[in-house]
């Protein structure tokens, strides 16, 4: 008599607690589904892994940039990433290839020894070459260069201005007075979807338009190829983009939802991402880096056609996911990305 009653008690005690525990649960799990279920469930899938098969820097904003087999990725980007930037020699306001398609003209190497940059610039008669240090000590900024306000989209921050005898190729070949800045030493801390509040640390980058790193996929390079050559246009590069890493990529916009990624290799320590954000896309693409000729069409109609997939973002197309590196090290082509957390709730926060 005693167990029965001990059973009924206890039956009726879980009928009672059941709603009051079980059913809000349920109900918090439909109003979270796309944040609680979906990611538990990508648990039973493969995770999404691929390789690193190209590494790019583009040491002056909107210059011609190159490939290197090999890198330290540092927390505000790939080592030489950005650093540097044209400015209005009037204003310091940033110059970009949004207004000046030529720029993409001027072409950047690293000398033998790897600590200079050079940087050739098409001239009249002959290509000039302004070769400075990549890494330039205090000293040598202190030598040649002077510190002033820069501004660089809605963001004020500032930069060594390098001497005339410097600038002067540069504001030949643009035709109007131009000045080569180097980052400054005062911080420029990520805004938007890596402003510190979000990103949870205070972390800061040169002189790209917003994050440190643009990973893009090849997958999803090919799949935008495939419909600009039934269109009749000639497939384009991966430079159009200008990403920093580039990988292989499993499927074409698997990378749409990455949260964290992880690039790692035996022997070495592993690197970890944060994606805060899809890459929304400009006219920028439309320029050959070659050439400098604008296409007044692609891919830009394409990609709005179909790549309209932010939500925070609605009217300009995604291409690349924008990261964070939590972490410093070397990175190499044939590295391993491996793609920890996915997300459904990538929503893009406009403004610099
Ligand atoms: C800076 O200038 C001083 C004086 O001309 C010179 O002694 C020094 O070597 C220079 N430093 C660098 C790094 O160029
Ligand atoms: C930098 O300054 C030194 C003098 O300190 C000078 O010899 C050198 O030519 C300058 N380099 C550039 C690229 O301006």
């Amino acid at each position: 008599m005693l167990e029965a009653n001990t059973v009924s008690i206890l039956v009726l005690a879980f009928l009672i607690l059941f709603p009051i525990f079980l059913i809000p649960k349920l109900k918090g799990w439909t109003h979270t589904s796309q944040s609680t279920i979906l990611p538990r469930l990508r648990l039973w899938r493969k995770r999404q892994s691929s390789e690193i098969i190209s590494l790019r820097m583009y040491p002056i904003k909107s210059c011609r940039g190159f490939e290197v087999q090999k890198t330290v990725l540092k927390e505000h980007g790939l080592d030489l990433d950005r650093r540097w930037m044209l400015v209005d020699a009037a204003t310091n306001e940033f110059l970009t290839i949004r207004q000046i398609p030529d720029m993409t003209r001027i072409g950047t190497a690293l000398s033998d020894d790897g600590l200079d940059l050079l940087v050739t610039i098409p001239g009249a008669e002959s290509v000039q070459t302004v070769r400075v240090p990549c890494h330039p000590s205090h000293d040598w900024l202190a030598n040649n260069t002077t510190v002033a306000p820069v501004k660089i989209w809605d963001s004020d921050t500032d930069g060594y201005i390098y001497s005339d005898s410097v600038n002067a190729p540069f504001s030949a070949f643009l035709g109007r007075p131009v000045a080569l800045v180097y980052k400054g030493p005062t911080p420029r801390v990520l805004k938007g979807n890596g402003a510190p509040k979000l990103l949870g640390r205070v972390q800061t980058t040169g002189f790209p338009d917003v994050f440190p790193i643009l990973v893009a996929s090849e997958a999803s390079l090919s799949e935008l190829n495939v419909r600009l050559r039934q269109k009749g246009v000639d497939p384009i590069t991966v430079e159009r983009f200008r990403p920093n890493i580039v990988i292989r990529g499993e499927s074409p916009w698997s990378e749409d939802s990455w949260k964290t990624v992880r690039i790692s290799a035996e022997n070495k320590a592993p690197l970890d991402l944060d994606i805060v954000a899809r890459c929304a896309r400009c006219l920028v693409p439309n320029v050959d880096p070659d050439t400098a000729a604008k296409h007044k069409k692609q891919p830009w109609d394409m990609l709005i056609s179909y790549r309209r997939v932010d939500e925070g973002i609605k009217w300009k197309p995604c291409f690349g996911m924008l990261g964070a590196p939590r972490s410093e090290g070397v990175v190499e082509v044939g590295m391993r990305l491996e793609v920890l957390e996915e997300t459904n709730e990538h929503r893009y926060i406009t403004g610099f």
